[in-house]
């Protein structure tokens, strides 16, 4: 996938947290290690630290009232247009798996709402890619449709586990819990799962004796500031390719030939 080879892509970055994320790459983008510009940060939260990194930097932020969407009820969110049908939705999305059918499709209308006013904020910067950095909210595949193209996919996650395992909220603690000797982070396309898109690339670390979930997070968090930057770089340049498997699944090839040296630099930095 090519999305403007040799050119700055225009990132549209979410965040509901502190956001050091956010400023990696904002550093990045600085001093020009980043073949992209942050056009806008959205949070779903006002009281996101990360925004106040966005404004330092002098991005323009917005936040997006996810808690009041979510809160409407029935009635609220029949008064209200739904840019979807929410039963064709459903029948795509992945994301909720409520038994009760009425409360999946109450729950998705109020998520729509939500996306649809996230979407009128983030439009008029055009991004090309969208990066989820700590955004804590599921995506349903009406937002991932308005960027989304087949085998062109514009939306990003930094996962804090090597997926597929761990998906969810609590990758380092999940990951620490089990016992694994080792952890890893994920950047991945977002598809109409909860952390099942297509693997763009994954770093592991090791998991010493005597470590605990704050040493863990901090070194994972180390490595995701690297990936992160390191996939927007390879999608700049056009190096991400999407295919898919005999089984239907989407995976990506990455044709960097630099592909394994920067691999190896990850583990060295997880080593030391
Ligand atoms: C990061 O560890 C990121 O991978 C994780 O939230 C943290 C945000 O930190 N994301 C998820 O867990 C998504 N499911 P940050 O706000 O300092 O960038």
């Amino acid at each position: 996938m090519t999305l403007r080879q040799n050119n700055k892509l225009r990132l549209a970055v979410l965040i509901s947290g502190g956001g050091t994320n956010l400023q990696a790459l904002i550093d990045r983008a600085r001093d020009a290690r980043l073949a992209a510009e942050i056009v806008v940060v959205a949070s779903d939260r006002a009281d996101a630290l990360g925004l106040v990194r966005a404004q330092r930097a002098g991005i323009p932020v917005h936040v997006v009232d996810y808690r009041s969407c979510l809160q409407r009820d029935a009635a609220q969110l029949a008064s209200q247009e739904l840019p979807v049908d929410l039963r064709q939705l459903d029948r795509t999305q992945n994301i909720l798996r409520q038994q009760d059918s009425k409360k999946r499709l109450l729950h998705l209308g109020r998520l729509v709402l939500a996306e649809k006013d996230l979407l009128a904020v983030l439009r008029p910067y055009r991004p090309d890619l969208v990066c989820l950095a700590g955004f804590m909210r599921l995506m349903t595949p009406y937002f991932l449709s308005q960027f989304n193209r087949e085998q062109e996919l514009r939306v990003l996650n930094i996962h804090p586990a090597m997926l597929p395992a761990f998906p969810g909220q609590h990758g380092y603690e999940d990951t620490f819990n089990y016992g694994c000797k080792w952890g890893g982070v994920t950047v991945h396309f977002v598809d109409e799962g909860e952390d099942t898109g297509p693997i763009i690339a994954q770093a592991g670390y090791p998991i010493w004796p005597g470590d605990d979930v704050e040493t863990i997070r901090q070194r994972g968090l180390q490595l995701e500031y690297e990936v992160y930057a390191q996939c927007v770089n390879w999608l700049a340049a056009g190096q991400v390719h999407v295919a898919r498997r005999a089984s239907g699944r989407l995976y990506t090839v990455i044709t960097d030939p630099l592909y394994r040296t920067i691999v190896s630099q990850w583990l060295q930095q997880s080593l030391t």
